[in-house]
């Protein structure tokens, strides 16, 4: 058949077949590329996700360097079983002020995307400390030290800036407020309403936890880690969220 005569002819020139071979792949390339330069956002925004407050991101700095995500992943699939066991599927916008996003692949632990408000602070507390004290047949490690280690917020404006240069939308009222919004979480006794007001239900519909996170009087990596422990996947209120697809 002539076609046939001709796909021979293709298929004998190795330099034809290969122009056109990247043709082809071009097309797909560009089918898949173009789309993305006319959309204004690839991420849903959804209600609630706001950004980390300084002691949350503090706490997010101590989970990076402790390596945590070699162990624990961020992200529940969009299985059925994911979604039984841990609730609903991970959202975009969940994880869009996460520089970097802690999505992980390593189970050696459960997924931590939704383990905000699940346990109390003292459970977090026993847990780090000594994980077999709370959960017998536990293989994660001991970060007790974490208690000792005292905080000052020295760097934790540049770190508020930095997430700011990489896109987070930090004001410049949260930035310059970055020490004092850094103490005021741990502090109940402590003024507060600043931090409140630039976190908080009025700016974001979702309260602040303020609260002594590790129950001694020194703010410690302790009181920081289990703040942001304790806001992981609970900025989305699902009982009133419907995807855009269902609207
Ligand atoms: C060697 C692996 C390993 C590392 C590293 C590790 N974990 Fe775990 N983690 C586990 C395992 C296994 C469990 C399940 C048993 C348990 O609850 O202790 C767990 C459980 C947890 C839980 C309870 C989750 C739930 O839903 O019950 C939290 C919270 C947690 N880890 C936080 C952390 C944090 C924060 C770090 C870093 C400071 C960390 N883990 C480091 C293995 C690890």
């Amino acid at each position: 058949m002539a076609f046939l005569d001709k796909h021979k002819a293709i298929e004998t020139h190795a330099t034809l077949l290969m122009v056109l071979s990247l043709l082809v792949v071009a097309i797909g390339g560009i089918v898949q590329i173009v789309p993305l330069f006319y959309l204004q956002n690839t991420i849903e925004e959804v209600e609630g996700v706001r950004p980390y407050t300084p002691l949350e991101l503090a706490g997010r700095q101590i989970y990076i360097r402790e390596g945590c995500y070699g162990c624990h992943s961020q992200m529940i699939r969009p299985l059925r079983d994911e979604a039984e066991r841990y609730g609903h599927y991970s959202l975009a916008a969940e994880s869009m002020y996460d520089h970097p996003f802690q999505w992980g692949s390593k189970r050696t632990g459960p997924d931590l995307a939704r383990v905000g408000g699940r346990y109390s602070d003292e459970w977090h507390q026993d847990h780090f400390e000594n994980a077999r004290s709370v959960v017998p047949e536990s293989v994660m490690p001991p970060y007790g030290f974490l208690y000792n280690a005292v905080i000052d917020g020295k760097y934790i404006q540049d770190l508020v800036e930095t997430n700011r240069m990489v896109g987070v939308p930090y004001s410049d009222e949260m930035v310059s407020a970055s020490l004092a919004d850094f103490k005021a979480q741990a502090d109940p006794l402590g003024d507060s309403a600043g931090l409140e007001e630039r976190y908080g239900e009025a700016a974001f519909g979702t309260p602040v936890n303020v609260r002594n996170f590790d129950g001694q009087d020194a703010l410690t990596e302790m009181d920081a880690l289990i703040a942001y422990i304790q806001v992981l996947g609970t900025m989305v209120d699902f009982s009133t969220y419907t995807p855009v697809a269902n609207r």
